[in-house]
């Protein structure tokens, strides 16, 4: 039985020039999946992502969010109606504090201008109050407490990436799309990463995880699509996509272990 889809792409192509970055790839998200994107390099993830959430327009094609075309809203637009997330890159002011960069994330939530922001109004103070106590709680949600007044930059390569997915959180959203969030873990914070990414999405959130790291994806999604220059090339359960001939000649590579472990 189909769940209710959440976000949906259709035909999505993304031309740079002569350059297919991105051609004509579908994707149906319910609510409530952990869904997966996988690819080689340049296959077009993070392209796909950009176009999701209203970072670039499509070439051509269709982005529907709980059923409505987004094509031609801008992203903070976007990101208000419900659409949270990450970057490759981490994207974290790093001479601010871990508690600042999640405040930051409320700032599409609160109405203060920058007028009441400077004058200091009671508006302003009881906003402010508000989104300390909300960061508060969402550092404790993710386990960041410890480091509420540390220096974003400070921080271990990890723990700077979970900043940023508790930033996400932030902005209240119904799904979360995360690109490479494993990116230069080691083995046990990419485990902490999975359990924590699991138990947010047991919460409510849905989640879209771009990843290069075949057992967390294996083991954590529900869905996969993979890409590989720019095209759909297979889409499924991890135990479909892993069996996908096509998959895994132009993808894996023969004999590659697919993170299956046995
Ligand atoms: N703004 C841009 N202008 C021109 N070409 C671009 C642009 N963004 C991406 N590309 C090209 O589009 C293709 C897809 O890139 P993209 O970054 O989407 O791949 P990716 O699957 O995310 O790769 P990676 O795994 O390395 O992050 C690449 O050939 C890339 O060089
Ligand atoms: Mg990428």
């Amino acid at each position: 039985m189909m769940g209710e889809v959440i976000l949906e792409a259709k035909e999505i192509c993304k031309y740079f020039g002569g350059l297919k970055a991105v051609e004509k790839v579908d994707m149906q998200v319910e609510k409530g999946d952990i869904f997966g994107i996988i690819g080689p390099n340049g296959a077009g993830k993070t392209t796909f992502f950009n176009i999701c959430s209203g970072i670039y327009q499509p070439t051509s094609g269709d982005i529907l969010f709980n059923g409505e075309s987004i094509i031609n809203q801008r992203p903070e637009h976007i990101a208000k109606k419900g659409m949270a997330r990450t970057f490759q890159n981490i994207k974290l002011f790093k001479n601010m504090s871990v508690l600042e960069n999640i405040k930051i994330g409320f700032h599409n939530r609160t109405k203060t201008t920058m007028f009441d922001a400077i004058i200091r109004n009671k508006k302003y103070r009881v906003d402010e109050e508000v989104i300390v106590r909300e960061g508060i709680a969402i550092l404790e949600k993710v386990g960041l407490s410890e480091y509420r007044d540390t220096l974003a930059g400070n921080m271990a390569y990890g723990l700077q990436r979970r900043v940023e997915i508790a930033r996400a959180l932030a902005l209240d959203p119904q799904i979360i799309l995360l690109d490479e969030p494993a990116a230069g873990m080691n083995p046990m914070e990419t485990h902490a990463l999975m359990t924590f990414i699991q138990n947010i999405n047991k919460e409510g959130y849905t989640i879209v995880v771009i990843e290069h790291d075949m057992k967390f994806i294996m083991s954590m999604a529900n869905k996969v699509l993979v890409l590989n220059f720019g095209q759909k090339i297979a889409e499924g359960t991890p135990e479909q996509v892993k069996q996908d001939e096509e998959v895994i000649v132009a993808y894996f590579g023969k004999g590659l272990d697919l993170g299956g472990g046995h």
